[in-house]
């Protein structure tokens, strides 16, 4: 049985400079893009330093040589305050409205401190507005550049998002860069955060089955709401792929990139995901995507399969055909929520029918944990029931 490991969310900063580059080159309504650390007001591209929205901390300025500019400074929140908040706001920030916010951290080769705990781990916490964000773990000087992302919702008029000490004597957060990203109220996963009255963590979005050649991801402009969707690369038996176009109409509302469609994972008649890392005892939210890509499947019950997560039939409304579902060469979705029962990590097992003469296969996959919030203002509290004890 072929087995994916998943890690969290990190991106790996050597392959990939121009990218993020690119991005601020693009000036669309509702982005910010904040350089954390950095005082150079550089006119080529969007950032902005944070030295005019932030006054406490110290500018530090990694030894690292060829890196990108906005991982090469970060700030240091060394002083002594329980935590340190930057208030992110643009002409998009209003009571409700939907964002991804993004905080870059890159401790660099030679990071200006040590890690206190002998794990050789930076611990430390992040928050968006009053809420806990997540505990920061990172390895000290491996040179990789984690993108932590989260879907809130504003309270007001900005979104504060808030580093701290894990206890009064443990590691100083720091924080190379911050970006904001409007969202509309109809994704998927907007539209969850509004039932549930929740906030997303975002875990990955994951994009099975790229060529060893790459891309190695997917970003703004190719999708429009500026996710990263990290390639899964595998040799060309582990996949299945097409020029042609995708028919997305039947998944519009989430505005994916058409890419993500035209390569698939397959192979093996089963095949898990494993995601690790996730939080103990909380609920997830997991989004598969997928494309009858393979034009030798022109018929229902040709490629038919279940999922399963830890061992549970995640498709109870009956196994994934996409074909009948969409015919075609059109994007189809499958979303559930998750909850584990025991330890952090799922695995997703796909497993063919017997019947089904084509392996299982999966092109993209999302996973979120769903984190309380406090009342949005005005409040609206006790209209939608807690989700999480
Ligand atoms: C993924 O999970 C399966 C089932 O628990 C396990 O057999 C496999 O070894 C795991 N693979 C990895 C790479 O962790
Ligand atoms: C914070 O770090 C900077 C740079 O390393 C250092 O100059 C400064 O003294 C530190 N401040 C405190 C309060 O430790
Ligand atoms: C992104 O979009 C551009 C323009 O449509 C295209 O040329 C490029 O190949 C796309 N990149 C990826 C990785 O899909
Ligand atoms: C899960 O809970 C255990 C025991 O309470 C704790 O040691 C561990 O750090 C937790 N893991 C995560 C990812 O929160
Ligand atoms: C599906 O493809 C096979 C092999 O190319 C062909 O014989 C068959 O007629 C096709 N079926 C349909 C419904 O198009
Ligand atoms: C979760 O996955 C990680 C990484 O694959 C592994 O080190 C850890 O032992 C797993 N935890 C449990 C409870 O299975």
């Amino acid at each position: 049985m072929a087995s994916i490991p998943f890690s969290a969310l990190f991106l790996s900063i050597i392959l990939q400079m121009a990218l993020l580059w690119s991005i601020g080159s693009s000036q669309k309504t509702g982005f910010t893009s904040i350089d954390c650390g950095s005082d150079s007001d550089y006119t080529e591209i969007q950032w902005v330093p944070d030295n005019k929205l932030m006054s406490e901390g110290t500018s530090v300025v990694l030894p690292d040589t060829s890196i990108d500019l906005v991982l090469s400074t970060m700030r240091l929140f060394n002083g002594s305050q329980s935590k340190y908040c930057y208030s992110l706001s643009n002409s998009a920030v209003t009571a409700g409205a939907f964002f991804l916010v993004r905080a870059s951290i890159y401790p660099g080769k030679n990071p200006p401190y040590t890690p206190k705990n002998p794990d050789g781990y930076f611990h430390f916490r992040m928050l968006i507005d009053a809420d806990m964000w997540g505990d920061v773990k990172i390895l000290s000087g491996d040179g990789i550049w984690w993108a932590y992302d989260a879907y809130v919702r504003a309270k007001h008029s900005k979104i504060d998002v808030c580093f701290a000490r894990i206890t009064p004597d443990g590691d100083a957060p720091f924080v190379s860069g911050l970006t904001l990203r409007p969202l509309p109220d109809t994704l998927t996963s907007t539209a969850l955060m509004t039932e549930k009255n929740c906030f997303l963590v975002c875990l990955g979005h994951k994009n099975y089955g790229v060529p060893l050649s790459g891309p190695s991801w997917i970003r703004f402009p190719n999708d429009t709401l500026d996710r990263y969707w990290i390639s899964h690369e595998v040799p060309d038996s582990k996949l299945t792929s097409t020029q042609e176009a995708i028919d997305r109409t039947a998944d519009s509302l989430d505005q994916l990139p058409e890419r993500i469609f035209q390569t698939s994972l397959t192979g093996s008649r089963d095949f898990t995901l494993n995601w690790s890392t996730l939080g103990n005892d909380s609920v997830h939210y997991v989004v598969f995507r997928f494309s009858e890509i393979d034009p030798l499947v022109n018929t229902s019950g040709m490629r038919v399969f279940s999922i399963f997560a830890n061992g549970v039939l995640l498709t109870t409304e009956g196994p994934i055909d996409v074909f009948a579902r969409v015919g075609a060469n059109a994007a189809y979705s499958f979303g559930k929520t998750v909850t584990l029962d025991a330890g952090s990590n799922i695995t997703f097992t796909f497993t063919s029918l017997v019947s089904s003469t084509f392996p299982a296969f999966v092109a993209a996959a999302e996973v979120f944990e769903l984190r309380e919030i406090g009342a949005l203002s005005p409040p609206s509290i006790n209209k939608y029931p807690k989700y999480l004890k």
